[in-house]
């Protein structure tokens, strides 16, 4: 009875491998929307921080703790975005800003988009707003940080302009490293000179 169950066990354990590589060969399941269906909004209050949370938690290696999101959505609720398909919520981006040894910057903390909606330019679009809110605000520049490893988000940043600025050995508790990547903003254009100067 014992070999029979083990050598069953052992069966099943095999048929649950071949499923779950299977699963992985199937190519990824994608919503069906129209890009003016999804909805961007700032954040919002209270009822948005599980939304964020879950997205966050589910996709990004690095653990946070509520009170990691609450100081970013607490103090600049204006700099974080939703993006959402019909009442669900499908992606975020989680920002901040402040003095940085001389410069007012900006720092991207958080983006996700969930499986079945990317590669429809909703990350873009939640970081464009972002990084439209922090160059209006004075910021001179916007960092993050990315595993290296992380070819969608790299490619990502390069496309929207942003340089690799550093790499940063063993930056994450999972032992990757990160490249900090870092996006200038253009000088404001040089005041004309005022016609009575200008002889
Ligand atoms: C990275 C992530 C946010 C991208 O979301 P998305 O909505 O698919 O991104 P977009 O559709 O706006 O992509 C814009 C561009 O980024 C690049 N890009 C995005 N994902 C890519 C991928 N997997 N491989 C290569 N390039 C990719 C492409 O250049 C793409 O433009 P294209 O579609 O015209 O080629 C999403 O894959 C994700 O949530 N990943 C897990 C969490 C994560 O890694 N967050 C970033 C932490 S720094």
């Amino acid at each position: 009875m014992l070999l029979f169950s083990s050598s069953s066990s052992r069966k099943e354990t095999q048929r649950t491998r071949a499923r779950e590589r299977e699963m992985e060969a199937m190519p990824e399941e994608k919503a069906e929307f129209e890009e003016a269906e999804i909805k961007y909004v700032s954040y919002g209050g209270e009822h948005h921080l599980p939304l964020i949370m879950n997205l966050v938690d589910q996709e990004l290696s690095e653990p946070y703790s509520i009170f990691t999101y609450r100081y970013f959505v607490y103090l600049w609720p204006q700099l974080s975005f939703l993006a959402f398909h019909k009442g669900k919520c499908v992606g975020t981006v989680v920002c901040k800003m402040g003095e940085h040894r001389n410069t007012f910057r900006g720092y991207i903390a958080m983006l996700v988009v969930i499986k079945p909606y990317r590669g429809r330019g909703i990350a873009t679009e939640l970081v464009t707003r972002s990084i439209r809110m922090m160059m209006e605000s004075g910021c001179e520049e916007v960092t993050l940080e990315a595993e290296v490893t992380n070819k969608g988000a790299l490619a990502l940043y390069g496309r929207l302009g942003f340089i690799r600025a550093k790499r940063l050995f063993h930056y994450y508790l999972n032992g990757v490293d990160a490249f900090r990547l870092k996006l200038l903003f253009p000088p404001p254009p040089r005041q004309e000179l005022s016609p009575s100067l200008d002889t």
